[in-house]
């Protein structure tokens, strides 16, 4: 699916998000407290906008991006190139939960809205923990729902039936736009999702609504 969309995939989300798609993944990156030559692993990196935003955080920041979508990656390497990170940002084609690092290798992770779509994100967790050394840092943003009601109605509509008819003409492909709420009603709530982390060797656990709770940030310390 992503290999499908992977050509409109920047531009839907930054007009799907009216561009707070941006400062949702700076604010991820500011969470990780990024110090010169930290080494990070963007895990789904897909386009690789996040681990772009977390070579920029610092001087000398190394960043190792895992994604399974070969033609999110080609995106992705092209935007590394033309930004001029590519001494700096390593895309790699690989799983998940099975990332080609060794154990205790980055100072921080990070997942932009690809945990919900791991088929197991138990492993995902559990890999992480392995890679991030002791008091590494995790930040994860994945979509939510809004609390307040009259927003929550008003963003359902918007995220259940606009949504997927905007993105099903852009992006020419049937289902993706669909699949995203779908996938995202899915997904566990955010105190739950938060007591999965801690289960899978992270403390401190934070789950910190954005913009009205649309997305959540899950930020955390590897044990
Ligand atoms: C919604 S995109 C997010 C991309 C990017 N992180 C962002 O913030 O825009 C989800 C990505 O997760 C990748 N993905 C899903 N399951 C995966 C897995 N098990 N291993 C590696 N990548 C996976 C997909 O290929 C896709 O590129």
């Amino acid at each position: 699916m992503f290999d499908a969309i992977a050509a409109r995939y920047d531009f839907l989300n930054h007009f799907l998000s009216a561009g707070l798609d941006t400062r949702w993944r700076t604010r991820a990156i500011r969470e990780l407290g990024l110090a010169p030559e930290a080494r990070v692993l963007d895990v789904c990196t897909g386009t690789a906008d996040l681990a772009i935003a977390a070579r920029a955080a610092a001087d000398g920041v190394q960043v190792v991006g895992v994604d399974f979508s070969a033609a999110m990656l080609t995106i992705g390497r092209q935007k590394v190139r033309a930004r001029h990170c590519d001494r700096g940002v390593f895309l790699v084609r690989g799983d998940a939960t099975r990332v080609p690092v060794r154990d205790g290798w980055a100072d921080a992770a990070t997942i932009g809205f690809g945990i919900r779509n791991v088929a197991e994100p138990e492993l995902a967790l559990r890999e992480l923990a392995r890679v991030v050394k002791p008091g590494g840092r995790l930040a994860i943003l994945e979509f939510g729902e809004p609390r307040i009601p009259g927003i929550r109605t008003l963003y359902r509509w918007y995220f259940q039936h606009l949504l997927p008819r905007v993105g099903r003409v852009v992006s020419k492909h049937d289902s993706a736009y669909s699949y995203l709420p779908a996938s995202v009603g899915a997904f566990p709530p955010p105190d739950r999702f938060a007591a999965i982390m801690a289960a899978h060797g992270f403390s401190g656990v934070r789950a910190v609504p954005l913009s009205f709770g649309i997305v959540y940030l899950y930020v955390a310390t590897r044990r």
